[in-house]
């Protein structure tokens, strides 16, 4: 049976991306200097304790960052449209949640005005109903797999179902994944319909940096070749 590779584009090209969750500059700086030469794209992830019981670096601390490396911010705060103004970093991607107070409005405006990019993120028990009234606002969601506020948290398998809606809906979209993801859950994403990976403690709370990254692409390779195989048979 022919396999439809269009209709699974973004599947073949999976980005695996470090989380950097960082309470000094140095930190931030050191974590980004680890994983530059193996990764293309870093989240930098600011919590502002009041969105989630936890607070990372604040805005003054991003200045200035590294170039050679994408960024992503995730927000986990309460009114980002506040926070994305001040980013300088031209073609960033900024990552809201659908569960924050905000102005949804302003949040377009700030994004635009800083040259950036919006993504969707939303909670493992956000309801489907309320992701897919941001489906048109953006092709880009990021769901998470965690409660967002801390790295080493258990993986959430229930959350593969809202992925395999959005991706069922929006075969071109990028779907985002982030918590608890290590070399066997990234297979799990994946085959749902993840196409960016984000890792924290399984690149980080490693020894050796670059085999983690090797590893955790290598699983992600295998995911991808089970998709297609299962499309071939059921498909
Ligand atoms: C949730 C953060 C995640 C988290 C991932 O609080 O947005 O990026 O740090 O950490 P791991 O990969 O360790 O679950």
């Amino acid at each position: 049976m022919q396999v439809n590779e269009s209709r699974y584009a973004n599947l073949k090209t999976i980005e695996l991306i470090a989380a950097i969750l960082a309470k000094t500059r140095a930190e931030l700086i050191k974590q980004i200097k680890a994983v530059e030469s193996y990764l293309k794209t870093v989240q930098i992830d600011i919590m502002d304790n009041d969105f989630v019981p936890n607070k990372t670096i604040g805005l003054e601390q991003l200045r200035n960052l590294p170039a050679g490396i994408n960024y992503e911010f995730h927000w986990m705060v309460q009114n980002p449209e506040k926070f994305i103004r001040e980013i300088k970093n031209k073609n960033a991607l900024h990552l809201v949640h659908v569960e924050a107070m905000m102005d949804f409005e302003k949040v377009k405006k700030a994004v635009a005005a800083v040259g950036g990019k919006l993504g969707i993120a939303f909670n493992p028990e956000t309801s489907i109903e309320k992701v897919l009234e941001y489906e048109k606002e953006s092709n880009y969601f990021l769901a998470m797999t965690v409660h967002p506020g801390f790295s080493g948290q258990k993986y959430i398998s229930e959350v593969e179902d809202k992925i395999k809606i959005l991706r069922e809906r929006n075969p071109e979209y990028d779907i985002e994944v982030d918590g608890g993801i290590n070399i066997e859950t990234i297979k799990r994403a994946i085959a749902a319909g993840a196409n960016r990976i984000v890792a924290a403690s399984a690149i980080f709370g490693q020894k050796d940096i670059s085999l983690a990254i090797k590893e955790l692409e290598q699983a992600a390779a295998l995911a991808i070749k089970a998709r297609y195989t299962r499309t071939e048979v059921h498909g």
